[in-house]
């Protein structure tokens, strides 16, 4: 670590393998208004109780550490985020953190038009808005709802606002959406938007899906291999995972997001805050650091600044193959992804 907290803004964080770690993905809330076949258990879902769950007093100070120690981006995810009260103040509490200089957010886009004037207001540019097929009732068979076109409205009214990139997340699915992928990937000749191909992780939570073989990224590639050559789109590997190909002429672009075939460890630059409070070192991996155990003891900023180091010190070189496809394994919905 090359910094501590009383130390200047723009410090660099780096975990013990040589990785700058300045993202930081917060999951404000583990409720969500959907339930995604490939995300959520059916059935009852045990609930985090209101008082588990941070206050965004607590997040924001969280995030104003991190930015001291060399945070740089921020995340904001769920569940989903827009379903908890509030969450624009949470936002505009993170806009005015000295050195962070990216505040996004992913939503499953339903509750999301009629904030997107606030959102603008806000300074929030950046949009991921997860959405697997364009057929209404595909999307209320993955979801559980019948809000494609509510979702549809939102992704418009966003792109005719300004927002941008408006990232479209889509969870390549076998047997559900493997024939739409195409005219997903197609959308960016249509639209700006980056159109982001996720590969299914395992999912294996009592009641969920156990999906043996999902669509790998070569899968995906080869099924959407008819609209075009896919030219590299930026800096591989600059941004994070997503590999970014345009195809030639088009205003938006195509990515690939392959926990499951390319493991993206050596290039990992994260560090995630769960909606109850702990800091999750890696997506795999069980290792949890509680944060919010001293932060409501009255720790110092510079207690809760070793609380992070802490954290990013634990973060794991690489996971194996197994555990790459064994997946989180758990609650999912409530880690944000
Ligand atoms: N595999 C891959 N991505 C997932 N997400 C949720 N569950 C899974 C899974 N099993 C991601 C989706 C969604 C975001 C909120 O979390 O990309 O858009
Ligand atoms: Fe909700 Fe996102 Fe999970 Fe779907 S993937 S259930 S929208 S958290």
């Amino acid at each position: 670590m090359t910094r501590h907290a009383e130390g200047p803004l723009n410090g660099r964080l780096e975990d013990n393998h040589k990785r700058h770690i300045n993202y930081l993905r917060i999951s404000i809330t583990d409720r969500c208004n959907l339930r995604c076949l490939y995300c959520t258990p059916r059935g009852r879902i045990p609930k985090l109780p209101h008082s588990a769950i941070l206050r965004y007093e607590e997040i924001a100070r969280i995030a104003e550490i991190g930015a001291r120690l060399g945070i740089e981006k921020i995340r904001i995810t769920g569940g989903e985020p827009l379903a908890r009260k509030g969450f624009d103040d949470l936002l505009e509490k993170l806009v005015i953190i000295p050195g962070l200089r990216d505040i996004s957010l992913t939503t499953n886009g339903l509750l999301l038009e009629r904030h997107l004037d606030r959102l603008r207001d806000i300074g929030i540019q950046r949009l991921n808005i997860s959405l697997d097929t364009l057929d209404p009732e595909k999307y209320a068979r993955i979801t559980g709802y019948n809000g494609f076109h509510q979702v549809w409205s939102a992704v418009s009214a966003a792109l005719q606002k300004g927002f941008s990139p408006i990232k479209i997340n889509v969870v390549a699915l076998k047997g559900i959406n493997d024939d739409e992928l195409k005219a997903l990937a197609a959308l960016s000749l249509d639209y700006p938007f980056h159109v982001r191909f996720i590969e299914q992780m395992p999912y294996f939570a009592p009641g969920g899906p156990e999906n043996a073989t999902p669509l790998s990224e070569a899968d995906i590639r080869s099924i959407i291999a008819p609209l075009g050559n896919l030219i590299p789109a930026g800096e591989i590997h600059s941004r994070g995972p997503a590999d970014r190909y345009r195809i030639q002429g088009a205003p938006g672009e195509i990515g690939f997001i392959s926990p499951v075939s390319h493991h993206f460890c050596k290039w990992c630059n994260r560090l995630r805050l769960t909606a109850d409070g702990l800091l999750r070192s890696c997506l795999l991996s069980e290792i949890v650091t509680d944060i919010k155990t001293p932060l409501r003891e009255n720790a110092t900023d510079a207690e809760l600044a070793r609380v992070i180091i802490a954290a990013v010190g634990k973060k794991p070189l690489k996971m194996t193959d197994a555990e790459h496809k064994a997946g989180c394994g758990s609650r999912m919905f409530a880690i944000g992804g």
